[in-house]
């Protein structure tokens, strides 16, 4: 994917606050620094187009993002971290789920899992809203750069079992290395779409 252009629309807590619902839309969900604000920077090539921290709990709000004028990208606040304030905590399950049960164009959900852990109980319970709206899923285990290339095997294996999938289907990412780039690209243009092959992503 080439991109052209990256802007910051808006963020949002509920729907009034959405922009319109123009172009196909991308979610970024996972737990807090788990890497979501950084991989959108690296999929649409820019450092500082998402605001990003190692302090966890960085983002609050929805923010909505246009690439090329014709993909939304949207960065998730993360979920199942202790420090934030517990009206944060309260507010996100509320906000998240009203996102997701409400945007229709919302095409598919990254779900995004550290590869140095395995899914657990919040995924699985994040999972299953998906299946509910039925969204579509895309795993991506990020931060695989803190791994060997073994380890990355492994636990690829051990998350792809909990999850009931084949493990080919999880992406391995890193911002550093920028593993696994270029294959969400593909996932996320076949989705968005679906009829123009290889075209969209060339041009
Ligand atoms: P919240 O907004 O708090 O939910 O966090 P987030 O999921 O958006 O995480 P963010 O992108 O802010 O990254 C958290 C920390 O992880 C930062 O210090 C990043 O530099 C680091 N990080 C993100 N991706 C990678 C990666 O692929 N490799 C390594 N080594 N570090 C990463
Ligand atoms: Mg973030």
């Amino acid at each position: 994917m080439i991109i052209t252009s990256a802007e910051f629309v808006t963020s949002a807590v509920k729907p009034a606050q959405y922009p319109p619902t123009d172009f196909p839309e991308i979610a970024f969900a996972g737990r807090s620094n788990v890497g979501k604000s950084s991989l959108i920077n690296t999929l649409v090539n820019r450092r500082h187009l998402v605001k990003t921290s190692s302090t966890p709990g960085r983002t609050q709000l929805i923010n909505f993002f246009l690439i090329n004028q014709t993909l939304s990208l949207v960065d998730l606040p993360g979920y199942g971290y202790a420090k934030v304030p517990q009206a944060v905590k309260k507010q996100w399950g509320p906000m998240v789920e009203t996102y997701i049960a409400n945007r229709a164009c919302l095409q598919a959900m990254v779900l995004l899992i550290d590869a140095r852990r395995v899914p657990v109980e919040e995924e699985l319970r994040f999972i299953d809203w998906l299946r509910h709206y039925q969204i579509r899923m895309i795993p991506v285990l990020t931060k695989a750069d803190k791994l060997s290339k073994n380890e990355r095997i492994k636990q690829r294996a051990a998350a792809a079992r909990i999850l009931l999938l084949p493990a080919d289907e999880l992406i391995l990412f890193s911002t550093k290395t920028r593993l696994g780039k270029e294959e969400l690209w593909r996932r996320i243009t076949d989705i968005a779409w679906p009829d123009q092959g290889e075209d969209h992503a060339e041009s």
